[in-house]
């Protein structure tokens, strides 16, 4: 078994996942990623084992129990426990609650939270034995504060930010730690899609705060591991709303959304155009 430490990431073929692979290779870390599409798995395979980088990839679903168990363990069997473990997997259908379909809700759900349990549950006997590793969950802004055209997205982020502050409080006299991210908008595929599809009060809304880059938001997350911390809020303006949201966010909707809201609303047939 090789004596690197062992990443294993969901959602490493693309974006945020992808950066902080690049990141975890520089440090000498074995890497598994997990993802759909065997394409974008093999070009990310490709570009990390030019750095020498040891990469195991694995074309999973994670909102299949089964076959992220089946991953897991084999990622395991070659390459120990995890020594961190990171659930970035998660799409975002944005759109206005009474249009969106019922599958929305469905997929949205079943991809950020079941995806991220599935993986939490499949690690975490091997990470248990060893009593050692660090839990890396990937929220959103969004499971800070409920936005306009987030109805189907907002609550899969709540999800896992309360997964991750109960598992917490259980993990850590087990030996194992967790962090939860609350990356801002941040220049992904992800991102480059949604901002095509989601409603103009959305983007009105959203498009005052600056978009990161992926590379920023794995070095937050980077130096938030290293340091230990529970939080990780990359940028000032995730760094204020996850300490003050039970303030401020009343506050945003009331003196900030809600106008924008009224001014918008009907124009454009409820917000579905993209803005
Ligand atoms: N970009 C932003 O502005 C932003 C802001 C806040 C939070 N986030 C969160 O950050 C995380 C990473 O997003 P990103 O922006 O880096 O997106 P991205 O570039 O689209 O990457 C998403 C990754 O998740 C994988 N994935 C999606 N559905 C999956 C499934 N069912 N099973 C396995 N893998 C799946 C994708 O690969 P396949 O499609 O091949 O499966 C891809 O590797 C997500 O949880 C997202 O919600 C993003």
């Amino acid at each position: 078994m090789a004596s690197n430490p062992h990443a294993l990431i969901s959602g490493g073929s693309s974006g945020i996942g992808l950066a902080l692979a690049h990141r975890l290779a520089a440090k000498g870390y074995a890497l598994t990623l997990l993802a759909r599409d065997p394409a974008r798995l093999s070009e990310a395979r490709s570009a990390l084992a030019k750095t020498g980088a040891t990469v195991r990839v694995t074309p999973t679903d994670v909102r299949d129990e089964a076959a992220v168990g089946d991953a897991v363990a084999a990622a395991i069997a070659e390459h120990g426990a995890p020594d961190l473990l990171v659930a970035s997997a998660g799409i975002v259908i944005p759109g206005v609650f009474k249009q969106l379909p019922a599958a929305a809700f469905h997929d949205t759900m079943t991809t950020n939270y079941d995806g991220t349990l599935n993986l939490v549950r499949a690690a975490l006997p091997a990470m248990l034995a060893r009593r050692a590793g660090r839990i890396v969950l990937v929220s959103s802004g969004a499971g800070l504060i409920g936005l306009y055209g987030y109805t189907a997205y907002a609550p899969t982020k709540f999800a896992v930010r309360g997964l991750a502050e109960a598992l917490r409080g259980e993990l850590k006299p087990e030996g194992i730690a967790v962090s939860i991210v609350y990356p801002p908008d941040t220049d992904t595929p992800q991102l480059r899609e949604e901002v095509q599809i989601r409603p103009a009060i959305t983007s009105k809304i959203a498009g005052g705060a600056r978009v990161h880059s992926a590379e920023e938001v794995a070095d937050a997350i980077l130096k938030g591991v290293e340091s230990g911390r529970f939080t990780i809020a990359p940028g000032w303006e995730m760094g204020l709303l996850n300490r003050l949201h039970s303030l401020l966010g009343p506050l945003l909707h009331r003196f900030s959304f809600d106008p924008v809201i009224a001014k918008m609303h009907g124009r454009d047939g409820g917000g579905t155009a993209p803005g």
